[in-house]
């Protein structure tokens, strides 16, 4: 799975590094006794770097890093949001924080959004499109992004799960006009609790930049307390803690990636001939982030069969078939905005909810046992044969 399990002596010596520097924990500021040390900088230069855009901007999350990503495009009561009902919560969130309408449209094989449903979905008052990678499985950007391009609609990337994936040689979070990730605990690089966001554009990166801090542009001209703005905000700021270990992270995700894909092939050699195991679709072109193994099984009965089988062998699923609650918006019945918009979120997306509750995920742990492919399929087969 993900980051939290080669957490270690590099992490260490970074965050070791503050302190033996002055110990200076905020991002900005007190340059007179930081000795140079700029953690959370130097973090977002090198994701920046790393994903081949040219601004990137640390926050304190996944979720606020969806919430400032669509403060830059300063949405209007009443503009609507469509993102896919098979996503985590945070996403319809950060939505309704905007003060936006979400919308949610159905999955299709890949788990992620049904580029026809969306359209279908789309009205006048659309302004943004979130597409998500659930899972570390490419979402279908080239049509999502011509669609959103022909009716001139933003896009942005949920990234949260597609760290260190990409489409078509191009990073994931860098095909929409911003990109967000998080850094919590269960995903693939972790700082604890972070996130981030990715731009293309000079002016959205400072738009953010500035909405993230109280609307503080960081003059250079001017000491802080004199800042200059031209907006309000909020705070949404890395500390120099986070960036010390994200620094340290950045540097083994590209084998954190290559290792759950390497142990992701070999569960599903061992289970692709088994009678009724689906693979999920992947967009042709990807390069996925491996820490989860989804199939389709052929009935809900079966999926939650096989759920019990594997718990009683010891081995786990990842959120299907059991666990939609916080990751489908069938559920959210306690989200008013999405009621109002959708009417009975329980008949809303009738594919989805057919297709999850036959779908079963398997986390892949970085750190696999050699006996785990082997585990899996005995405790499969002995359900579906
Ligand atoms: C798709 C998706 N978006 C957003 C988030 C929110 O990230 P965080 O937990 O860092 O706030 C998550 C977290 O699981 C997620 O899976």
């Amino acid at each position: 799975m993900p980051g939290f399990e080669v957490i270690g002596a590099e992490e260490q010596a970074e965050i070791d590094d503050i302190f033996a520097r002055g110990g200076v924990l905020f991002r900005h500021g007190f340059d007179a006794i930081r000795n140079g040390s700029y953690k959370v900088r130097e973090f977002e230069s090198a994701f920046a770097e790393y994903m081949g855009v040219p601004h990137a901007l640390a926050v304190t999350s996944g979720t606020a890093a969806l919430r400032v990503a669509l403060a830059v495009l300063d949405l209007q009561p009443g503009d609507e949001v469509v993102t896919q009902s098979f996503t985590f919560v945070a996403t319809a969130e950060a939505i309704i924080e905007s003060r936006a309408v979400p919308v949610c449209c159905e999955i299709d094989g890949t788990l992620n959004m049904d580029p026809v449903d969306l359209e279908r979905r789309m009205t006048p008052r659309t302004k943004a499109v979130i597409a998500v990678h659930m899972l570390g499985t490419p979402a279908r950007l080239p049509e999502i992004a011509a669609l959103c391009e022909r009716r001139g609609v933003t896009l942005i990337e949920d990234a949260a799960w597609g760290c260190g994936g990409s489409l078509d040689g191009r990073a994931l979070g860098t095909w929409g006009r911003m990109g967000t990730f998080s850094f919590d605990f269960a995903k693939t690089m972790t700082t604890g609790e972070g996130g981030m966001i990715v731009f293309h554009d000079r002016s959205d990166y400072e738009r953010a930049a500035a909405w993230h801090d109280h609307g503080h542009e960081n003059n250079p001209s001017v000491p802080r307390w004199e800042d200059t703005r031209s907006g309000s905000g909020f705070n949404y700021r890395m500390t120099e803690l986070q960036g010390a270990v994200g620094l340290a992270q950045l540097r083994k995700l590209a084998d954190v990636v290559r290792r759950q894909q390497s142990n992701r092939d070999a569960i599903w050699q061992s289970i692709r001939d088994l009678p009724g195991v689906v693979a999920r679709e992947v967009p042709r072109g990807s390069v996925e982030t491996a820490d989860a193994l989804v199939f389709e099984s052929p009935s809900p009965e079966v999926a939650r069969e096989l759920r019990k089988r594997l718990v009683d062998a010891g081995l786990a699923t990842k959120i299907l078939p059991e666990a939609v609650t916080w990751h489908f918006a069938a559920t959210w019945s306690h989200m008013p905005e999405l009621v109002e918009h959708h009417g009975d979120l329980a008949t809303a997306f009738p594919a989805t909810a057919a297709r999850l509750a036959r779908c079963v995920s398997l986390p892949v742990m970085v750190n696999m046992e050699d006996s785990v492919p082997a585990r899996v399929r005995a405790a499969l087969a002995s359900a579906l044969s």
